[in-house]
């Protein structure tokens, strides 16, 4: 089978690491890649991921059997939908599924819908309203803009002085564009994050498994949120009896609730969780594509193959198909450039990388880098590495991640010190 796999970060070369592992598949390409993919991959660097025209025409030439979207912007303009009216087998949801991501509001009242358990909210669409909306509250609260933004549209607020700061940036200065025309504004809940992945094809289900992001920008969990500074899995706080209320309370309900309104969902939901101290999962957020560093430790922790699994749910015939095993634990560390989720400089030589993986129990995904002109890896984006172990548990992944973080250096590369203190018993 010929995969082609759609983006170029380190989510899509921990992807591709693994689909090439697959005895079912007799190539691997990836559109547009990255230098750091090359290994896994055969890369097309002059098809853009969002470009659904070349996509097609790449694919068509090369016969590739399935596609797998990586980001979720392609999947939010309705890439799926164009490569499935060409016939293509395709590995991530239809425009109108995607909206689950692309539209905050949409997924709010989705839930509200399906009596899906989530943050109370509320939509507006003028900064007047807003603002007068978050003085009335007058305490904690959590500022949106309704589309997409990297992750990063996102204001947790302490009070009103926050927020109307987060809503003049969202919606007077429109840092993140359009996206900032309509905000959400949600109750701030409380408790420990944990982003669980399921995989559909519209009617049935795979579990996949839970991981624990760090999306804040610095130690402890301060600092700006970020696209993700590091993840691990598996995280303590998601135990089976959590997994199974997410699984009832939340995954199930969601699956039919699109299904019931027209837009079965395909291809894989993360749910972002908030896990309150009394035990109940409670949505932050739906996403309808796989998280980014969640990816890199799922991957390293998935036992067997995953193709089938994705090809399963891109064709409709994921009934029966069996949840996978997972090996015991994974770790990853983002290692970004200074300055990162602001502005930040790139072209920094990266020395070490073969270093750092002399552990066969390491793998450095490639996020941002790229080769230069002589032929070494230099930065090219605000997260450039993620540096990613598995071990027995994940005291012991984290350990092996942190001494091959200790082998890359770059100018002003910046890293947290803590991802997975919070999955390690004391
Ligand atoms: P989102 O893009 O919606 O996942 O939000 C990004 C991050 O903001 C989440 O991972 C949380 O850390 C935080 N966040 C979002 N919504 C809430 C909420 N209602 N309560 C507390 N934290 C939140
Ligand atoms: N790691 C969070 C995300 O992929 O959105």
């Amino acid at each position: 089978m010929r995969v082609l796999i759609l983006g170029s970060g380190g989510r899509e070369h921990a992807l591709a690491w693994k689909l090439a592992q697959s005895p079912h598949a007799t190539r691997v390409l990836a559109a547009p890649g990255s230098d750091g993919m090359a290994r896994e991959a055969q890369c097309f660097p002059a098809v853009a991921a969002g470009d659904a025209d070349a996509v097609l025409a790449l694919a068509r030439r090369e016969q590739v059997d399935l596609v797998v979207v990586g980001p979720e912007d392609p999947l939010v303009a309705g890439i799926a939908d164009r490569l499935r009216d060409a016939g293509l087998a395709v590995f991530g949801p239809s425009r109108a599924a995607a909206q689950l991501e692309g539209s905050k509001s949409f997924a709010k009242e989705f839930m509200q819908r399906h009596a899906i358990p989530t943050a109370a909210f509320a939509v507006f669409d003028t900064l007047e309203a807003a603002r007068a909306y978050v003085r009335k509250l007058g305490g904690p609260c959590v500022v949106k803009a309704d589309g997409l933004a990297a992750g990063k549209g996102v204001a947790v607020c302490d009070g009103p002085a926050d927020a109307e700061r987060a809503l003049g940036e969202i919606m007077g200065e429109r840092r993140f564009g359009a996206a900032g025309a309509r905000v959400v504004v949600e109750e701030r809940l409380v408790g420990q994050e944990v982003s669980y992945y399921a995989i559909s094809d519209g009617h049935s289900i795979v579990p996949l498994a839970g991981a624990q992001d760090h999306k804040r920008a610095l130690d402890g969990d301060r600092g700006e949120n970020t696209g993700g500074m590091g993840a691990y899995s598996p995280a303590l706080v998601f135990t089976p009896a959590i997994e199974k209320r997410v699984l009832e309370e939340i995954v199930y309900p969601a699956i039919r609730g699109m299904d019931a309104e027209g837009a079965p969902f395909r291809g894989v939901l993360f749910v972002g969780l908030m896990i309150e101290a009394n035990g109940t999962p409670k949505v932050v957020e739906f996403n309808v594509r796989f998280g980014d560093p969640e990816t890199q430790v799922l991957m390293l922790r998935l036992e067997g193959d995953l193709l089938p699994l994705l090809d399963a749910a891109a064709r409709g015939r994921l009934e029966g198909v069996a949840a996978p095993e997972w090996h015991g634990a994974a770790v990853c560390v983002a290692l970004a450039s200074g300055g990162y989720p602001r502005a930040y400089a790139t072209g920094k030589v990266i020395a070490g990388l073969a270093e750092a993986e002399r552990d066969p129990d390491v793998l450095v995904f490639h996020a941002g880098t790229r080769r230069d002109d002589a032929g070494r890896f230099v930065s090219a984006g605000g997260r450039v590495l993620g540096v990613t172990a598995r071990g027995a548990t994940v005291a012991e992944a984290q350990r092996r991640a942190y001494a091959a973080c200790a082998q890359i250096s770059f100018e002003a590369m910046q890293l947290r010190r803590d991802i997975a203190a919070r999955g390690v018993l004391a």
